[in-house]
């Protein structure tokens, strides 16, 4: 697909989804479609080079632990996919009243001024990596289906 096309795709999907709940899909065809473990880790190592190099979002990584990070999208995307997992990040549980113990997106991402565009451009190379590693976009849009409603903890400029 063209970039443009890609990107205008991506922009609907990741409007649509904001409804979704915030929660790991029930069944694990997501998870199998991805590769399992196996996959979800070269799409990972694919990815994570991806931000390192991308020019509208790579200065926020700078003074982070990619290492790390590298280990906890894994774990989460593997969750959130369906998959035997749990992410297992410092951030991992918070209790909020009145909704009780969520995943705590906004604590971990607060401090680094991320925008609407910045949060696209990383969803956008997701699904760059995940095609690079032949996942179907009937797999790969249910990823990104997954995490676009954090957008709303994640984006706070
Ligand atoms: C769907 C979108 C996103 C997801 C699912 C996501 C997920 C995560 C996860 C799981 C961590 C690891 C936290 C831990 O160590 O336990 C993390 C950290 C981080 N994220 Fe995101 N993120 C998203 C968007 C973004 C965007 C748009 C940026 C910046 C352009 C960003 C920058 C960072 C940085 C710099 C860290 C390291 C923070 C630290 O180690 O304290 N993230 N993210």
């Amino acid at each position: 697909m063209m970039n443009f096309a890609r990107t205008a795709a991506l922009g609907l999907l990741l409007a649509s989804s904001l409804a979704t709940a915030q929660t790991p899909y029930t069944d694990d065809s997501t998870y199998r479609g991805l590769g399992g473990k196996e996959g979800i880790k070269k799409i990972v190592d694919t990815f994570v080079p991806m931000l390192l190099a991308d020019p509208r979002i790579k200065d926020s990584f700078a003074d982070f632990d990619m290492a790390q990070l590298n280990v906890r999208l894994q774990e989460q995307f593997c969750e959130f996919a369906g998959g035997p997992c749990k992410y297992t990040g410092k951030y991992r549980d918070k209790t909020m009243d009145g909704v009780g113990t969520v995943r705590d997106m906004t604590t971990v991402h607060q401090d680094l001024k991320i925008t609407n565009a910045m949060f696209n451009a990383l969803a956008e190379d997701l699904q760059i990596a995940m095609e690079q590693n032949n996942v179907p976009s009937s797999v790969s849009n249910k990823l990104i289906a997954k995490l676009a409603p954090m957008q709303r903890a994640i984006v706070t400029k």
